[in-house]
C-alpha cells in the first residue's frame, strides 16, 4: 500500500480537507462539509479500533460525497473530478485505485447497490457514512433533504414503499418519514464492522422511539 511519511500524509489530507470544503462547504442538501467531517472522524475511531489504514480511510471518508451524483452532472464527471484530484495531489496509483473504489461502492442508492465493499478500509468509512443517517442526526438530515426537495414531513395515506427501483428511489416524491422506512430503518442491518453494529443498535432504537413519538402526536395522543 502507501509508503507517505507522517508530513506527506498531513499535506494530502490538508489538501482534501481544502478541496471538500470548497466542493461542499455550501450544501444544503445534507452532504454538507459537517457531514463530511463527522463520517471521516468516526471513520478513523472504527479505524483505529479496526487496526484498519488510517491514512486510506481518512481520505477516502474525506472524499466520499464530492463525486456523489447528486452534485455532479452525473456520476462520470463526479468521479472524474477526484480522479484528477488524487493526481494532481501526489496520490500513487494504488491508493488512489483504492480511494475510488470505496467511494465508488460505499454509495446505499435505495438499497439496489449490492456490492460488498472489497477491503476494511471501505467497510468503516461505509459504516460511518451510513451511521450518520441513523440516529438524531440522521433524522436531522431527512428533515433538511426533504424541506431542501420541498417534500412533507408526513402524509398519512402515503405508505412506504419496499423493494425500489434506483429510478424510483431517486424521483421518489415519498415525505421525509416514507424515507426512514425506505432507507434509515434498514441500515443497521448492513453494518459491516463490530463498532458499527455497536453504535447503530442505539441509533437504531433512537429512530423507532421517534417514530412512535411522532405517530402518537400526530394522533393527537401524547
Ligand atoms: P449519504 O451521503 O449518507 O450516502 P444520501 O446521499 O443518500 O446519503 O443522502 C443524504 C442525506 O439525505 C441522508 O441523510 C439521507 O437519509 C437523506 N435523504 C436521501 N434521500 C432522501 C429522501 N428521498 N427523502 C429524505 N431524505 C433523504
Ligand atoms: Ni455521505
Amino acid at each position: 500500500m502507501n509508503t507517505y511519511g507522517s508530513a506527506a500524509k498531513e499535506k494530502i489530507i490538508n489538501s482534501a480537507r481544502e478541496f471538500v470544503y470548497a466542493e461542499l462547504g455550501g450544501d444544503s442538501s445534507g452532504h454538507d462539509w459537517w457531514h463530511v467531517h463527522r463520517v471521516t472522524e468516526l471513520a478513523m475511531t472504527i479505524a483505529e479500533k479496526e487496526s484498519a489504514n488510517i491514512f486510506i480511510c481518512e481520505l477516502a471518508a474525506l472524499l466520499h460525497d464530492v463525486a456523489d451524483e447528486k452534485l455532479n452532472k452525473d456520476e462520470e464527471t463526479g468521479i472524474n473530478k477526484v480522479k484528477l484530484w488524487l493526481k494532481d495531489n501526489g496520490v500513487d496509483d494504488v491508493t488512489a485505485a483504492d480511494i475510488l473504489e470505496i467511494i465508488t461502492t460505499m454509495s446505499f442508492k435505495g438499497g439496489t447497490q449490492k456490492r460488498e465493499m472489497s477491503t476494511l478500509e471501505g467497510k468503516i468509512v461505509q459504516d460511518a457514512d451510513r451511521l450518520d443517517a441513523m440516529g438524531a442526526i440522521g433524522i436531522s438530515r431527512v428533515m433538511c433533504y426533504a424541506g431542501f426537495k420541498g417534500r412533507p414531513i408526513h402524509h398519512p395515506d402515503m405508505k412506504p414503499r419496499d423493494n425500489l427501483t434506483l429510478e424510483e428511489y431517486r424521483s421518489g416524491k415519498d415525505t421525509a418519514i416514507m424515507h426512514f422506512y425506505e432507507k434509515l430503518l434498514k441500515l443497521k442491518d448492513t453494518m459491516n464492522t463490530n463498532m458499527g453494529k455497536d453504535l447503530a443498535e442505539g441509533r437504531h432504537q433512537f429512530l423507532e422511539t421517534y417514530l412512535e413519538q411522532f405517530y402518537a402526536e400526530w394522533d393527537a395522543k401524547r
